[in-house]
C-alpha cells in the first residue's frame, strides 16, 4: 500500500498518489469503458485513494464512470472533482483565453455553482463529495462569492473539503479567508516548475496542500510522446506542438538518462521528484493501463538524495520548457 499524506495540516489522509480520471475520456487516445473501471479499481488496490475527476471530463461521463467502479467500496475512495467549465447545452458561460490556444467557458456563479454539485452528486452516485474544486475562477465575478457558495455546501453536508484548480496566490487568500481551502490543484512538473514562485509558498504559509495536475507533463516526461495526432487533446498544449515539440525532447533528453542510472523509470523518476518536493503534495498521474499503475506507484517508495536533486535542479530548473501552460 502507497504511503499517506495528510491535505493540509488537520485535513483527510490520502494515498502519496492520486489518481488521474480524466484520460479515461478518450482526450490522450481511445479509452474503453470496461477497461477504464478495472483500472480505477487498481488505482484503489494500490493505495491510491484519490481519484481526480471533474464535472466537464467526458460532459459528465467520467464522473458516472467513477461511480461504476466505486460501486460496492465508497469508502475505498477520496472523491474530488470538479465544477465551473461550462459543458451542458444552454447554461451560459464567460468564454475565457487560455495559453493553450484555446477560449475555456467559465461559469462559477452561485446558482451554476448550486445546480452543478447536485449534477455531480448524482452522476458520483454519493451523499457527500470529499473534495470540491472550483476548476478555473470565472473571470465575470470575484472568487470570495464563489468560495461563499462552495461553502454553503460544506454546512450542507453535501461536500467535505473545498478546492481550488488554476488560481493564482492573490485568489488563494481571497478565498481562503472565506472559507479554508484544502488543496489547490495547478500544473506543477519537472517541466513546468513555475508554481514554486509564488502559490507553492501561498499554500505553505496557508497550510494547503498542492495537488499538481499533469505530474508527468500530459505524458511528455514519460519519454513516450514523440509526436502528437490531430486527435489528440494534447494538440491544444504550445509545449508538445510545432517546433517546441522536438526542442522540448532534446532539452529534457538528460533527465531520461539520469532516470535509467537510478533504476527508475522516466515516469517513477517524474514521480518521485515531485513527492520530494514536500509532504504536502499530492500527485495525480493518469494513465489507461493497469501495468502502468504499478510502475508509476512504486515511484512512492523511491529515494532521491540530495546529490540527484541537485543534478535534477540543474537540468531541469524553473522555465525549462518551451511553450505557454493551460493559465495563460
Ligand atoms: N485542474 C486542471 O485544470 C487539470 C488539467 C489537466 C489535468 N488535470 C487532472 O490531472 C490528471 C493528470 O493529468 P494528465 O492526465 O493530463 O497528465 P499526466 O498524468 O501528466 O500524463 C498522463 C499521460 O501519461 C501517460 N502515462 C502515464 N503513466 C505512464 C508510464 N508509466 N509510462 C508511459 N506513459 C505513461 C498516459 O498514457 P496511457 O494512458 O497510455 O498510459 C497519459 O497519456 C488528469 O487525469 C486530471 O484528473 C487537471
Amino acid at each position: 500500500m502507497l504511503p499517506q499524506r495528510t491535505l493540509g495540516p488537520n485535513g483527510p489522509q490520502v494515498g502519496a498518489l492520486g489518481y488521474g480520471a480524466m484520460v479515461l475520456e478518450g482526450y490522450y487516445g481511445r479509452a474503453d469503458e470496461a477497461a477504464g473501471i478495472h483500472v480505477i479499481q487498481h488505482a484503489l488496490d494500490l493505495g491510491m485513494t484519490m481519484l481526480d475527476t471533474a464535472d466537464a471530463y467526458g460532459n459528465g461521463h467520467n464522473e458516472s464512470l467513477i461511480a461504476k467502479a466505486i460501486h460496492g467500496q465508497r469508502d475505498d475512495a477520496f472523491i474530488a472533482t470538479k465544477f465551473g467549465i461550462v459543458f451542458e447545452p444552454g447554461e451560459p458561460a464567460t468564454p475565457l483565453a487560455t495559453g493553450w490556444n484555446l477560449a475555456i467557458p467559465l461559469n462559477a456563479t452561485p446558482a451554476y455553482a448550486r445546480r452543478a454539485l447536485e449534477r455531480s452528486l448524482q452522476r458520483l452516485g454519493v451523499d457527500t463529495i470529499d473534495l470540491w474544486y472550483l476548476h478555473y475562477p470565472d473571470p465575470s465575478m470575484p472568487i470570495e462569492e464563489t468560495v461563499g457558495v462552495m461553502a454553503e455546501a460544506v454546512r450542507a453536508g453535501k461536500v467535505r473539503y473545498l478546492g481550488l484548480s488554476n488560481v493564482t496566490a492573490e485568489q488563494v487568500r481571497k478565498a481562503h479567508a472565506v472559507h479554508p481551502i484544502a488543496a489547490v490543484q495547478f500544473e506543477y512538473s519537472l517541466w513546468r516548475r513555475e508554481a514554486e514562485n509564488e502559490l507553492l509558498p501561498c499554500l505553505r504559509q496557508l497550510g494547503i496542500a498542492l495537488v499538481p495536475w499533469a505530474p508527468l507533463g500530459s505524458g511528455f516526461l514519460t519519454g513516450t510522446v514523440t509526436e502528437i495526432t490531430s486527435d489528440d487533446f494534447r494538440q491544444h498544449n504550445p509545449k508538445l506542438t510545432g517546433g517546441n515539440l522536438q526542442a522540448n525532447l532534446d532539452r529534457f533528453a538528460p533527465l531520461q538518462q539520469l532516470a535509467a542510472s537510478l533504476d527508475l523509470t522516466p515516469a517513477q523518476l517524474a514521480l518521485a521528484w515531485l513527492i520530494h518536493q514536500g509532504a504536502d503534495i499530492v500527485p495525480i498521474p493518469g494513465t489507461r493501463q493497469a501495468a502502468r499503475l504499478d510502475e508509476n506507484a512504486l515511484a512512492a517508495f523511491a529515494t532521491l538524495d540530495q546529490a540527484t536533486l541537485q543534478q535534477i535542479d540543474a537540468l531541469a530548473p524553473v522555465g525549462s520548457a518551451l511553450g505557454g501552460t493551460l493559465v495563460a
